[in-house]
C-alpha cells in the first residue's frame, strides 16, 4: 500500500494513501476496520496482481469510482459507471436544499412531487427519495445509459416504487403527463462547465467522464437557461426550483432565474470552501 501510495503521487493523484487503500480494500473485499485489522498479513498472489491490475488504471489517472463502480454520496453508496458522471461532494448542498424546500412547502403538498432534472446516477433523486418517504420523485435525463444506471440504484437501494425515469430533454419528458403532475421541487445539476476550460480540467475528468454531462456550451450556462424558461411551465404555486451553478456562475444564474420568475425570491448559497455553488427560487 505504500509503494503504491508512492507511485501514485508520483503521478500527480491527490490523496494518493487514500485511494491506494480503498483499491486494495476493494480488491480484498474488507472495510477500513478490517484492512487496518490485517495489516501484518501476507496478500495472496491472486490478491496483490488483481491490485496492481486496478492500480496501474489509477496511474493513467482513471477514477478509482470508475475502478471500483462505487462512490458514497449523502451517506449512501451508488453504482458508478462512465455512463453517468460521478456524484460530487458540493453537489449534496443541493440536496439539503432540497429538503430544506420540502419542509418548507409540507403543510401545502405533503407528498411532494419532486423532478430530478439531468439525474445521472441517479444521486440526488435518490438521496431526496430516502430522505422523504412521503416524496415521488420523476428522474430525467437525456441519456438512456445514465437512466439505465439510475434505475438499477433504485432498485438496489428498495426505491423503485416511487421513482419514475424519464428519457429525454430537460423538463420536456414531463410535457405529456397531465397538468396536475406538475412538480413541488425541480432539482437539477446540470453540465455548467464552459467549454473553453475542458481542456485545463484534471485528467480524472477530461479523460474519463462523459464530456456531453460536464460541459455547458461556450459561458458553461446554456442548458440552465433553457430550464429556467421552461420551469415556471412545470411548477406547482408556491414551489421551489434549485440548481447547481459554478462558482463563477452566482450572480449571472441569479438574474436569469428573477427574469424567468419575476415574483419569485432567488438566493444564492455557498457550499463549505464558501463558493456560490447553488442558486434556490422560491416561488
Ligand atoms: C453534471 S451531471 C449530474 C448528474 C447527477 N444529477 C449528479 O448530481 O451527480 C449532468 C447530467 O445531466 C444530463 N443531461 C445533459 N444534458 C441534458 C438535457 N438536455 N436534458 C436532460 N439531462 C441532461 C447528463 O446526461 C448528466 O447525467
Amino acid at each position: 500500500m505504500r509503494a503504491a501510495a508512492a507511485d501514485l503521487t508520483a503521478a500527480g493523484v491527490d490523496d494518493a494513501a487514500l485511494e491506494a487503500e480503498v483499491i486494495l480494500r476493494h480488491v480484498l473485499g474488507l472495510d477500513r476496520a478490517q484492512l487496518y485489522a490485517c495489516l501484518g498479513d501476507e496478500i495472496a498472489p491472486p490478491a496483490r496482481s488483481a491490485f496492481e491490475d486496478l492500480l496501474a488504471r489509477r496511474l493513467c489517472r482513471e477514477p478509482a469510482a470508475y475502478i471500483t463502480g462505487r462512490r458514497e454520496f449523502y451517506g449512501i453508496e451508488f453504482e458508478v459507471s462512465p455512463a453517468a458522471p460521478i456524484p460530487r461532494p458540493e453537489t449534496e448542498l443541493l440536496v439539503d436544499e432540497a429538503l430544506a424546500q420540502a419542509r418548507r412547502l409540507e403543510p401545502t403538498y405533503p407528498e411532494p412531487h419532486i423532478a430530478d432534472v439531468g439525474t445521472g446516477c441517479g444521486a440526488i433523486a435518490l438521496a431526496v427519495a430516502t430522505h422523504l418517504p412521503s416524496a415521488r420523485v420523476t428522474a430525467t435525463d437525456v441519456s438512456p445509459a445514465a437512466l439505465e444506471l439510475a434505475r438499477c440504484n433504485a432498485a438496489r437501494l428498495g426505491l423503485s416504487d416511487r421513482l419514475r425515469f424519464v428519457h429525454g430533454d430537460l423538463l420536456s419528458p414531463l410535457d405529456h403527463y397531465a397538468r396536475r403532475e406538475a412538480a413541488d421541487i425541480i432539482a437539477a445539476n446540470l453540465p455548467y462547465v464552459p467549454s473553453s476550460e475542458w481542456d485545463r480540467l484534471a485528467p480524472e475528468i477530461r479523460c474519463y467522464e462523459p464530456r456531453a454531462a460536464l460541459d455547458g456550451g461556450p459561458d458553461g450556462l446554456r442548458l440552465i437557461e433553457r430550464l429556467l424558461r421552461q420551469a415556471p411551465g412545470h411548477l406547482r404555486p408556491g414551489g421551489a426550483l434549485i440548481l447547481e451553478i459554478g462558482y463563477d456562475q452566482g450572480p449571472a444564474v441569479a438574474g436569469l432565474a428573477r427574469q424567468a420568475f419575476p415574483g419569485g425570491a432567488v438566493a444564492v448559497r455557498q457550499d463549505l470552501a464558501g463558493l456560490d455553488r447553488v442558486v434556490v427560487v422560491e416561488t
